[in-house]
């Protein structure tokens, strides 16, 4: 591990997309602090398998982030800590709001107090909205239709100003569906409770439920069924430790998504997930699901020109086999 190397402080870091990049910030040599308030994080991953410093605490508890920076020296923050279940978002906005919005806004604060002005943020293409071009672009309107998209958006504003009046440098990256595993099954999706499309159809193919419900079948797509682009995480992961960089080296505030610029239909994830496993998985056909754009396909262009990102495993096999694999040992 190169010694020259700065410190990075990753919020969120044990989550599933933080994990991947905690992952991948070490094995890039960086001096990595997780602070994550475990309510959805998992502390066996950071003590098991990414061991390094994890403080237990609130983006939005400001004494313990002065503390914290007192102490320590960060050269830049990634923030991946947020509530992000779109459909809660309806129900409990104020949970979104004041966690997604105010405590990021506590933490900006809280560095820019410190003197750290490098900051590397998970956006979303929810903040999109439905989109009326595909794939869709950086300079796309946004225009959220639930209130998670609209804290994230809410974020992008603060940094946008904040980097006007205060100097703050950031890299907003939006990300379509994010899916996958580590490839050598260290690290994987493991939200509880589960909503995503992908771990449970494999939750489903082994055995742990009845069957796969697809919410709408009559969408104006091929086969009436939502499309989505998935983005692997590993390659998540990677986009990060670029955009980090791009930071370090002196770059201008910038936002990229990060997408494959290709869809899958939710029946054609179910197919994917039949050919990996060599199982067939039971679905249910159901109702929409309120909130749900039928197409989100985005260009993650703009990251490959200016980032150099050139994405791994753009392949939904790669993506689904690597998703199985953990399941497979997580469930075993
Ligand atoms: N779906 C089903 N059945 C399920 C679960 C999902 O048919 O049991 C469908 C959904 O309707 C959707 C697709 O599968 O069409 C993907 O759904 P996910 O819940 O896996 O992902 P979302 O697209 O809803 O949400 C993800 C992230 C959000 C982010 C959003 C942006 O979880 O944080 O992408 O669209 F905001």
């Amino acid at each position: 591990m190169s010694p020259e190397k700065p410190s990075i402080l990753v919020t969120g870091g044990a989550g599933y997309i933080g994990s991947h990049a905690v992952l991948a910030l070490k094995q890039a040599g960086y001096d990595v602090v997780i602070l994550d308030n475990l309510v959805y994080g998992h502390r066996e991953l950071v003590e098991k398998v990414l061991q390094v410093e994890l403080i237990v605490g609130d983006t939005g508890d400001r004494p313990l982030l002065d503390d914290l920076f007192k102490t320590r020296k960060f050269e830049a923050v990634m923030h991946f800590s947020a509530y992000a279940y779109v459909g809660e978002s309806v129900t409990d906005p104020a949970k979104y709001y004041r966690n997604n919005v105010v405590g990021t806004l506590t933490l900006l604060e809280a560095m820019l107090a410190a003197s750290i002005n490098k900051f590397v943020f998970s956006s979303t293409c929810a903040t999109y909205g439905v989109p009326d071009i595909l794939p869709i672009p950086e300079n796309h309107p946004q225009d959220p239709i639930n209130p998670y998209g609209a804290s994230k958006l809410m974020v992008e504003r603060i940094l946008s100003d904040f980097d006007v009046a205060y100097g703050l440098k950031s890299v907003r990256f939006r990300y379509f569906n994010a899916a996958g595993a580590n490839p050598d099954g260290l690290l994987g999706e493991d939200h509880n409770p589960e909503t995503h499309l992908i771990p449970l159809i494999l939750l489903t193919a082994l055995g742990k439920r009845e069957s796969i419900s697809i919410f709408g079948t009559d969408y104006d797509t091929p086969d009436g069924t939502c499309i989505r682009d998935y983005i692997h995480v590993n390659d998540l992961a990677d986009a990060h430790i670029l955009g980090l960089e791009y930071l370090l080296k002196g770059g201008d505030s910038e936002v990229f998504n990060l997408g494959n610029g290709s869809g899958f239909s939710v029946r054609e994830v179910i197919a994917a997930a039949e050919t990996v496993t060599e199982l067939s998985i039971p679905i249910k056909e159901c109702d929409r699901r309120p909130g749900d754009p039928p197409v989100l396909i985005g260009s993650g262009e703009k990251a490959k020109t200016i980032l150099g990102w050139q994405p791994q495993y753009p392949s939904i096999q790669d993506i689904v086999s690597h998703a199985w694999q953990w399941h497979q040992k997580r469930h075993q």
